[in-house]
């Protein structure tokens, strides 16, 4: 059985809500799923894992100069992506996610070396563009 992990990060609990439905379709699609704060990381939730997707609630002046939560990127920067790891991101946003996603994936060292796979939502539900997305993710 394939393993993801999804860590998070919310302040009023939209983002929480996408990390459940991201796991609730993936463990649908039988891949063993878990969503956790980047609080609550700890190494051995990394073992084995197949897929990690991360993701945050976009931080900006609504229309210009979004970025990822301080506490976000700090997570970003230690978290050690096992070599053949996928990784994905995910946002939640009111208006527009602008740079975002470009500032999400800045942090990760080494920087991925292809464009990650990302999802946004406003409501925190999963849309049938977000499943298409994630059915390509865990393909092979
Ligand atoms: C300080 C602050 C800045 C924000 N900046 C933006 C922004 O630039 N663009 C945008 O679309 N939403 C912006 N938002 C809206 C949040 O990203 C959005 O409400 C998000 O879903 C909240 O996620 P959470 O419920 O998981 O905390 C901002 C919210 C706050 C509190």
């Amino acid at each position: 059985m394939k393993k993801a992990i999804i860590f998070y990060q919310s302040k009023t609990g939209t983002t929480k809500k996408y990390a459940q439905e991201i796991s609730a379709y993936l463990q649908a699609k039988q891949i063993n799923t878990s969503s956790v704060p980047v609080g609550e990381y700890k190494e051995n939730l990394l073992q084995d894992i197949d897929y990690i997707l991360m993701g945050c609630w976009t931080k900006g002046l609504m229309v210009i100069f979004q970025k990822p939560d301080e506490i976000w990127s700090d997570f970003a920067k230690k978290i050690p992506v096992p070599e053949h790891t996928k990784l994905a991101l995910f946002a939640t946003y009111k208006i527009r996610t602008g740079s975002m996603f470009k500032n999400m994936a800045k942090h990760f060292n080494p920087a991925p070396n292809l464009s990650l796979p990302n999802l946004k939502s406003r409501n925190g539900k999963l849309s049938d563009k977000d499943k298409i997305i994630l059915d390509e993710f865990v393909e092979n």
